[in-house]
């Protein structure tokens, strides 16, 4: 099924909704099954919506928490995605930071990332040769359409069977880790956070172009999948988008 694509006046309003979305699927399936799951990525973008969540004072107990991706530096590094988290959401809103499975970077790239699959794999009690299904993963898009840190390009992107790997970025002369599109593709849900004018060329390019996700990596899709925009954004998709939303918070 197409994504659904909700236009917001703002980038705080993307983030509000986005955000409101998230806690509202865990919310459910804590409720139905008694805990919840939930993978984050990182940058700078999801800033604004942990703050918000934290705002809503969501009672977090029950949530395991995850990574989308990782770049290998120290986790107190200030490019460090656990660090980003950490500050904006796990402080704030007074999580405990042992629900948080991050991917261990102390470790080598590809040691980091086999343990982390482990950890996965541990946490939610997988078969061998299972792929985990998150309940909510949420995501960003950089301005050359990547997501996660699968990159254009990436043959990772055609790795349907793995759950992380390291993956070499040449142009940011940095190995990383990654969720695989195996798992991305099984979200429960998949929320994807884009705002800015740098992003507009990138959100047309993956809704609107042709399906090539090596092109494109950001067309890697679950079956229930939603994007929250801002207008700036938006403006070469404005029109044809399925839903504009300016509802004030
Ligand atoms: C990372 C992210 C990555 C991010 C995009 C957008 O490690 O950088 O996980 O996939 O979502 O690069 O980043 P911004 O939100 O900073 O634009």
């Amino acid at each position: 099924m197409d994504p659904k694509v909700l236009i917001f006046e703002t980038a705080q309003a993307a983030a509000d909704a986005c955000g409101d979305r998230t806690l509202e699927i865990l919310d459910q399936a804590r409720k139905e099954r008694g805990v919840a799951t939930l993978a984050l990525s990182g940058g700078n973008t999801p800033r604004l919506m942990f703050a918000s969540m934290v705002k809503r004072g969501f009672a977090w107990s029950g949530v395991e928490f995850f990574q989308v991706d990782e770049r290998c530096v120290p986790a107190d590094d200030p490019q460090s995605n656990f660090r980003m988290i950490r500050e904006s959401l796990l402080l704030p809103a007074g999580i405990d930071e042992s629900r948080f499975h991050r991917v261990r970077t102390e470790l080598p790239p590809a040691e980091a990332a086999a343990a982390y699959g482990d950890e996965i794999r541990q946490v939610i009690n997988l078969h061998p040769g299972e792929l985990p299904v998150f309940d909510v993963v949420q995501r960003g898009m950089g301005p050359d359409a990547h997501t996660a840190s699968l990159f254009p390009g990436e043959p990772l992107i055609a790795d349907r069977t793995g759950i992380a790997a390291s993956v070499w970025v040449e142009k940011l002369r940095q190995h990383r880790v990654t969720l695989l599109p195996g798992v991305l593709e099984r979200a429960g849900f998949t929320l994807c956070l884009a705002t800015g004018t740098d992003k507009a060329e990138a959100l047309h390019a993956v809704l609107r172009g042709p399906i090539d996700p090596m092109r494109a990596p950001s067309q890697i899709a679950s079956p229930d999948m939603t994007w929250y925009v801002d207008k700036s954004a938006a403006v070469l998709i404005q029109g044809s988008a399925t839903s504009i939303r300016n509802t004030p918070r």
